[in-house]
């Protein structure tokens, strides 16, 4: 048997920060209680680790008192920064630079008077806190058809959920263009995802058996599911090393492993070492994957950038 773990599976820069900033923050914790809004990652094992350290996960700005409140990778709206504020909670921001930098599109262009278009899920917090960037008066789409239908603008402005899958977008827009007399299209698709595809993609062509191991209810994880199930019938998702189906695993002599942008390294190894666990004499493990690092001086550069009005 052999096994591949794809480049560029599991924690992109972005979730390593944030949870790099809920370390610190819990280790200078000053008797002020920490909370988050909503899951700082979506992957239940994690935000579980992370409970039991001490952090707080409320749904609502309203839920906190006082102390401190860590925004997550996802970002929120602008009217959720401003109650915080407004609460003189002590404010840590985890929003990453991509979604930021999005977050930042939406407001810039709906204030020089274009029509916001967000090519996304509306249901996804990321979404749904860009389209507070601009008091809700963004479209949200996530289809050619839904883009068909829209009507004639004099000015659109459009921007992707950073999730997104590229080919999806690309076809969304080509519509778009044609609905407006000015449009601005701007990929904000994250790099980490876009890599993380495309790294799953050249995995999954390669083997009879696919794993992708993730939270359900993480949108870049079921997107990396989606794409490698396009290129390996035989493609699975699972959120933890127990789910997996070993009776199944036996079948294949090549099987690929990738992991979405929220799922910790840990959970990854678990899943390596389950299937080592259950390896023949001709097992051989190739793991591919690369860390993923960002020079501290650049992130901090573009995390200031992202948080510009
Ligand atoms: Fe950011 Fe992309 Fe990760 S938006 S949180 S780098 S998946």
């Amino acid at each position: 048997m052999k096994i591949i773990v794809a480049e560029k599976a599991g924690y992109c820069f972005g979730i390593t920060n944030a949870m790099k900033l809920a370390e610190d923050t819990l280790k200078q914790k000053e008797n002020q209680p920490i909370y988050c809004l909503g899951d700082l990652s979506h992957n239940r094992q994690e935000m579980k680790r992370l409970e039991e350290r001490g952090i707080i996960k409320v749904d609502r700005i309203d839920d906190i008192p006082r102390g401190t409140v860590i925004i997550r990778s996802h970002g929120v709206s602008k009217e959720v920064i401003d109650q915080a504020k407004a609460k003189h909670l002590k404010i840590v921001n985890a929003t990453c630079p991509f979604v930021g930098a999005m977050q930042h599109k939406v407001y810039d262009y709906d204030r020089k008077g274009y029509q916001i278009v967000i090519v996304g899920d509306a249901d996804h917090p990321e979404v749904q806190g860009a389209v507070g960037w601009c008091d809700e008066r963004a479209i949200v789409i996530n289809t050619p058809e839904e883009a068909e239908a829209l009507p004639h603008y004099e000015k659109m402005c459009v921007v992707a959920q950073t999730t997104a899958i590229e080919k999806k977008f690309n076809a969304i827009t080509s519509i778009l263009q044609e609905k407006a007399d000015e449009c601005m299209i701007f990929n904000t698709i994250c790099s980490a995802t876009a890599e993380r595809q495309s790294a799953a993609v050249e995995t999954a062509k390669r083997v009879e058996y696919m794993i992708v191991v993730g939270g359900y209810h993480s949108s870049n994880t079921r997107k990396l599911f989606e794409v490698c199930k396009a290129h390996c019938s035989n493609t699975c998702h699972i959120e933890t090393a127990g789910e997996l189906n070993l009776a199944e695993v036996k079948k294949y002599n090549v099987i690929g492993i990738t992991a979405g942008a929220s799922t910790p390294d840990w959970i990854v190894k678990e899943v390596t070492e389950r299937m080592e666990e259950n390896k023949t004499e001709n097992t051989q493990v190739q793991d591919q994957a690369v860390e993923e690092t960002v020079d501290e001086n650049d992130f901090a550069a573009m995390l200031d950038q992202s948080l510009q009005d």
